[in-house]
């Protein structure tokens, strides 16, 4: 593990802690290289702000005389049952953070109920991290210039037992990341991208000031010219589900829906590919309006409250993924932390659609929001830094 274990800061053990808590506590553990790639975005890191910032120009509008004695947060993604509407994004290299790396991750969405997306770029196999799954578990892939890494890719996952494929679709190749750029970002020894043999791995570990090893490798590997007409590729390649993730517009919605995908992620890819794109949260109606009711819509990018996860889902969403607060969990505590993270999330989500009068996740609409345009925004430093 990359820790700098004398530094770290404990968390106060009778206090609960949010994920903002955690935020503190894994950056006070960790190099800063490896803080950086994981807070940082691209850019100015305009879009990584504005997702989080979405979240607060909405206020909530709550109804009275409810009986909520019971809030039910149970429902399904792509007809799999899941305990609450909070799933694990995918993210790469979780040992990075933790020695367990995804398998601790897994294990602890396991245990919350929770969907886990595994990254094409996991530090542990996809077939290690299926054997420690116990909660529904889908494969992030990319599409890669030569593509029968992809095909081995989308046959192990079947073959591992994974319930859908996630086809990343805002990743042509990877967006300029000043913070890794600055600090000539590659990865330590004991980090590999578990999922691809040694041709693929080549020159990921051997970084130098002013380039990031991981552009280098999406540049080499990465298929520009991937497009709508190869999808029926990835259909022709598996029986298992296909979710996008990345469509950020009504128009890319629709197409995907007349191809039959069966989900789509509106995503900024938390701010690290294009800045400058639209939060999350604000392409998320127009994405749900253009797509039929089978199709499942997600997002992802900012949620870090109980109240986050309300306002997106009366968005629309059907549920959201988390991601850095799920690697601050791990830097801290393994698996443990994980699950704390969650039940923190499920606890705040819970209380939320208690206090607003919505005991079940179908009474979360629209008429729940109140957007003021003109709702001034303050960033604090803290904030900046734990967006
Ligand atoms: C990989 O997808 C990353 O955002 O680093």
């Amino acid at each position: 593990m990359t820790a700098r274990a004398d530094r770290a800061d404990c968390l106060e053990p009778e206090v609960p802690p949010s994920p903002r808590d955690y935020a503190a506590a894994a950056q006070a553990k960790l190099d800063r290289s490896v803080w950086d790639y994981i807070a940082g975005g691209s850019g100015d890191e305009v879009t990584l702000r504005e997702d989080r910032a979405a979240y607060d120009r909405y206020r909530l509008r709550p109804r009275a005389l409810v009986d909520v004695s019971h809030c039910e947060l149970s429902t399904t993604l792509l007809g799999r049952p899941v305990s609450f509407p909070v799933g694990i994004a995918p993210m790469a290299f979780h040992r990075l953070v933790h020695a367990d790396g995804e398998t601790a991750t897994v294990r602890a969405a396991g245990a919350a109920g929770a969907l886990t997306i595994t990254s094409t770029f996991a530090s542990k196999t996809l077939e290690e991290t299926a054997r420690a799954a116990t909660g529904p578990l889908w494969l992030q892939v990319y599409v890669f210039r030569e593509r029968k890494v992809t095909e081995s890719l989308v046959r192990r996952a079947e073959a591992a037992g994974y319930r859908a494929l996630v086809i990343t679709v805002d990743t042509p190749r990877m967006a300029r990341r000043e913070r890794d750029l600055r600090n000539g970002f590659s990865l330590p020894s004991y980090v590999r991208p578990a999922n691809l043999d040694e041709g693929q791995r080549a020159g990921l570990h051997h970084g130098r000031s002013g380039s990031s090893t991981l552009a280098e490798h999406a540049e080499r590997h990465h298929d520009a010219a991937f497009t709508w007409e190869d999808l029926a590729w990835l259909r022709s390649l598996t029986s298992l589900p296909l979710v996008l993730k990345g469509v950020l517009t009504a128009q890319d919605a629709r197409r995907a829906a007349e191809l039959g995908v069966e989900g789509l992620i509106v995503s900024t890819h938390g701010g690290r590919q294009l800045d400058g794109a639209i939060p999350a949260l604000d392409a998320l109606p127009e994405v749900v309006e253009a797509v039929p009711d089978q199709c499942e819509v997600l997002v992802d990018g900012g949620i870090r409250r109980g109240t986050d996860v309300l306002k997106a889902l009366a968005l629309g969403a059907r549920a959201v993924l988390v991601g850095r607060p799920v690697l601050w969990g791990l830097a801290v505590d393994g698996a443990d932390g994980v699950e704390r993270v969650l039940a923190t999330l499920r606890a705040e989500l819970e209380e939320a659609m208690a206090l607003t009068g919505r005991p079940g996740l179908d009474t979360i609409t629209r008429e729940l929001l109140h957007r003021s345009a003109d709702f001034p925004y303050h960033l604090t430093s803290n904030d900046k830094e734990m967006a």
